[in-house]
């Protein structure tokens, strides 16, 4: 059976790149519309060299809604929507929320806007463990209270989610599901996509594969005298491809209507929390290579440690991420040397 065609906003960035790969595999006509603000044309090649198949491409801000008119216009058949454009680096969204708000936030609005009138059945959104703050209880789940934003990017997250929630309170002929995401690492195991920050990169793994290949001296550790098993801050670090499959079986849910909610949320972490330094640890045993380091201060606005609790998505989506963290840690450093090999960096 011929599937729907899915618009993925924000396709040729890191999780959506890597979704769209899932999507096709599963056989869903992929529509990408991308500013391409902080990613460029050729993941497309990357994703047409694993899949055999181009997805289609629209470059355009999906802050302009003439823009995103028109990309209806021309694909009259999409009928479902899954939202990664936006902003995402918690430090430029202190100094830039304006930026963050009008990006992450008119994005959504115009999409959610365009979707009841052209017959879109749903949209997953892409969320983020942040809304749980400095968590009470570790694991977590989605109950759990959402805490004040220390951030306008955080900030954006909580409020999209309670725009999604108000538009279809009000009736809106669609469903949502948002899906909180702990941290993302790794790349595709082809090292044909993975992740490529702008400038010096401010998470983990890119900041800390970039000095295992000697683009930077050394990964500075913040922070060891948390109140934690080994004093490093403890994370949930879930392989991107395991991601970006929940993103298909979430889709289907909502074009499938199995699911007797118009807005579900769920968690998508591993359950298992790793320590900064574990992780240094892991990614030394798979790759063989050493990672030099200094233990700094404390980031500001750290979290202390913040793990999922996935049994309410392992349930009702029958998705569980299963990929080794040695696996993960091997696909991100194989696509760094990818990006050697290329000259990128
Ligand atoms: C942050 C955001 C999160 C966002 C995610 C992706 C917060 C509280 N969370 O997650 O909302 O979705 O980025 O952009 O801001 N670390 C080092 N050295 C480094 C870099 C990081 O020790 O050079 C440590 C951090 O202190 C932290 C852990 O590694 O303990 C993970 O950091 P990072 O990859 O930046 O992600 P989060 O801060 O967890």
């Amino acid at each position: 059976m011929k599937k729907d065609m899915i618009l993925v906003t924000g396709g040729t960035g890191y999780i959506g790149s890597h979704t769209v790969v899932e999507l096709q595999k599963a056989g869903y006509p992929v529509v990408i519309v991308d500013n391409l603000s902080n990613s460029n044309k050729e993941v497309l090649d990357g994703i047409e060299r694993i899949t055999g198949i181009r997805p289609e491409f629209v470059e355009a801000d999906c802050t302009d809604m003439a823009a995103l008119t028109a990309l209806f216009d021309k694909y009259p058949g999409i009928k479902g929507i899954i939202n990664f454009a936006a902003s995402k680096a918690v430090g430029e969204s202190m100094q830039k929320p304006i930026l963050y708000y009008r990006n992450n936030l008119n994005t959504l609005m115009n999409l959610l806007d365009l979707m009841g009138e052209r017959g879109v059945k749903g949209i997953v959104f892409s969320s983020s463990c942040t809304v749980y703050g400095e968590p009470d209880v570790n694991p977590v789940t989605e109950a759990a209270p959402i805490k004040k934003a220390t951030s306008p990017y955080g900030n954006t997250k909580q409020i999209s989610e309670e725009i999604i929630t108000d538009v279809i309170n009000a009736g809106a002929p669609f469903k949502s599901i948002i899906l909180r995401y702990f941290n993302p690492v790794g790349a595709h195991p082809s090292a044909e996509i993975g992740e490529l920050p702008n400038g010096v990169p401010q998470n983990l793994i890119p900041y800390l594969t970039q000095t295992a290949i000697g683009v930077r001296k050394e990964l500075s550790v913040f922070g060891n005298d948390y109140n934690t098993r080994d004093g490093y801050c403890i994370r949930d670090f879930i392989d991107v491809v395991d991601l970006a499959r929940a993103h298909v079986i979430a889709v289907e849910r909502m074009l499938e209507d199995k699911s007797p909610e118009k807005i579900e949320i769920f968690n998508l972490g591993t359950g298992n929390g790793l320590s900064v330094m574990e992780l240094i640890n892991a990614f030394e045993r798979a790759t063989g290579v050493k990672v030099p380091y200094k233990i700094a201060p404390r980031r500001a606005g750290d979290i202390e440690q913040v793990w999922a609790n996935p049994a309410y998505a392992n349930e009702v989506l029958g998705w569980k991420a299963e990929t080794p963290i040695e696996d993960t840690m091997r696909s991100a450093w194989a696509w760094q040397l990818r990006l050697r090999e290329r000259g990128v960096m």
